[in-house]
């Protein structure tokens, strides 16, 4: 766990453990379910972005923007829950917990995740912040999140599995599947603190540098660190378009290295105080 951004990234996980999503009913694991893979942990990297942009220009909105960090950690959860059902990835470990279709079956994992996709939305639209900038918000999430984001770089994993790739079209898979939405929580950070259009734009581009750069890492953690490292089966992407496969694990390694100076160059353009923490967050995540 890094050690920067530590207060804030615990601030947060006090809030986002009590706003997690509740319906009670007669139903005997749906809710405990609804619960479960927030309470088995996760780096919470995407509510991080997000929260290290709002902190740096207007700390005193940090508490508002929990409710749209934790949106967003929301999405990625339901995405991670049906990334893991036997008809896409068919793993069993995620955040070092049995996975939900694992516990229950697949329509309890299906349906929750379904569950959490919405209810995302749903903590955009409760979070306090004027009604204008929360559309704005729920755009950016739904875009880059869903049909033409995170989505679409899913439904290419899965039916080019088997299928190689070029190099370009793997980019372009990572970009939809992993890298928008990271872009998205930097950018709807600047969202919230209302910087101007140019810097809206540069972090978004930033994020989806970062982004790339975290599913290259995450390619190069399924080739080389074991499951009890990862939280999650490890070689499982042996079939699959990743860096490792098409690169090597060297080559890998130097495409991150590509992207770190990339990245650095990119973020001298910010101001001082985000630059600092953006830096020391690379450090400390990929370094
Ligand atoms: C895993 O995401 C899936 C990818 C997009 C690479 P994370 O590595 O952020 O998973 P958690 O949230 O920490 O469990
Ligand atoms: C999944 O990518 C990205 C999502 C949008 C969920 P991976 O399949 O590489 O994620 P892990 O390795 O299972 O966490
Ligand atoms: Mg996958
Ligand atoms: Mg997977
Ligand atoms: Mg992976």
């Amino acid at each position: 766990m890094p050690s920067q951004g530590n207060n804030l990234l615990q601030e947060f996980e006090h809030f986002l453990q009590s706003h997690l999503p509740d319906a009670p009913s007669f139903h005997p694991t749906y809710n405990l379910a609804l619960k479960e893979m927030f309470i088995a942990g996760g780096k919470r990297f995407r509510p991080l972005m997000l929260l290290e942009v709002v902190e740096s220009y207007e700390p005193q909105l940090v508490q508002n923007a929990f409710w749209v960090a934790a949106a967003i950690e929301m999405l990625h959860t339901y995405s991670l829950i049906h990334d893991d059902l036997p008809t896409f990835d068919d793993s069993k470990l995620r955040r070092g917990h049995p996975t939900l279709h694992t516990t229950y079956d697949e329509v309890t994992a299906t349906l929750i995740g379904d569950a959490l996709n919405s209810h995302s939305f749903l903590m955009i639209t409760n979070a306090p912040l004027v009604d204008k900038v929360k559309i704005i918000l729920i755009k950016e999430l739904s875009q880059n999140g869903g049909t033409d984001g995170m989505v679409l770089g899913q439904a290419i994993d899965c039916y080019f599995e088997d299928k190689k790739l070029t190099i370009d079209e793997l980019t372009f898979l990572h970009i939809h599947k992993t890298a928008k939405l990271i872009a998205a929580s930097m950018k709807m950070g600047a969202i919230i603190v209302g910087l101007e259009k140019k810097t809206e734009d540069l972090l978004y581009d930033i994020g989806l540098n970062i982004g790339l750069l975290f599913q290259v890492q995450d390619d190069i953690i399924d080739a080389t660190f074991t499951s009890d490292e990862a939280g999650k089966p490890t070689n499982n992407d042996n079939s699959k378009n990743s860096f490792t496969n098409l690169l090597g694990v060297d080559g890998a390694e130097s495409e991150k290295q590509k992207l770190i100076s990339k990245i650095e160059t990119q973020i001298d353009q910010l101001g001082p105080v985000l630059k600092k923490r953006l830096l020391t967050s690379i450090n400390i995540y990929f370094k």
